[in-house]
């Protein structure tokens, strides 16, 4: 494990950017997963300067995001599918074919869970997973479990979630209860790990699941176990 701690948010996203840049510039095909939440929103800025400046091509290169809302559509303001092509896709030079979504509208949630793994193991897997974290620990939508949950799967959220989530919503009662997410097994099958996350309040997460048990109930936790991770933060 590597961990980066940087003195601001911009500090942050720069060192979380040029990271995943460096994957893109060593492999243009690159099979790039990605979060949403505020945390990434600088890093994707970022990116998007190295594009317009022309120093990083995303023409060859594929994305898998980690998760999305059951019940909303893709041009819902809230959905992380807006949420990326506003933040990002929408201002590089990436195919909008090569980029995926969960889909929490598909009619059969079980045959989308099964389609996505297979897109993800169709890719050969994924080469850098970026990730942020809740504060009770979650990874994507892998809320504290009993258990880790493999593949791709639905989710009901937590309440913590729900009322963290509830800041870009109209109402506490406009946040979906339930959403899809790559399962843990999933992300730890990605080449390489990259955790950002910024905030005084990630600070004692953060800890617990870099220094803590591993244990579902910190679902983070299990990123201990992977070989290549790499933590940029800034949470003093
Ligand atoms: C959501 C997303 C996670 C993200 C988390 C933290 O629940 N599903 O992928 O890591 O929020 O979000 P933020 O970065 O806004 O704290």
């Amino acid at each position: 494990m590597r961990i980066y701690r940087m003195e601001s948010y911009q500090e942050v996203s720069r060192r979380a950017a040029n990271i995943i840049a460096a994957q893109i510039t060593l492999k243009p095909d690159t099979v790039l997963g990605l979060a949403t939440g505020s945390t990434p929103v600088g890093t994707y800025r970022q990116l998007i300067e190295l594009n317009k400046q022309g120093d990083l091509d995303f023409s060859c290169v594929k994305t898998v995001n980690l998760d999305e809302y059951c019940g909303v559509p893709a041009d819902h303001e809230q959905s992380y599918r807006y949420f990326m092509n506003h933040n990002l896709f929408n201002h590089i030079n990436i195919d909008p074919a090569n980029t995926n979504v969960p889909d929490g509208m598909a009619k059969d949630l079980q045959s989308e869970c099964e389609r996505y793994d297979k897109l993800i193991s169709d890719f050969n897997g994924i080469d850098l997973q970026v990730l942020g974290i809740g504060h009770n620990g979650h990874i994507g939508f892998n809320e504290p479990d009993d258990c880790f949950e493999k593949t791709t799967h639905v989710v009901e959220l937590k309440q913590s979630t729900i009322d963290a989530n509830s800041r870009f919503f109209a109402s506490v009662d406009n946040v979906p209860k339930r959403a899809l997410t790559m399962g843990i097994q999933t992300i730890m099958a990605a080449r390489k790990i990259l955790l950002i996350a910024s905030g005084a309040d990630k600070r004692k997460i953060l800890e617990r699941a870099l220094f803590g048990p591993i244990t579902p109930q910190v679902p983070a936790s299990v990123l201990q176990m992977h070989n290549d991770l790499t933590v940029v933060c800034c949470v003093d």
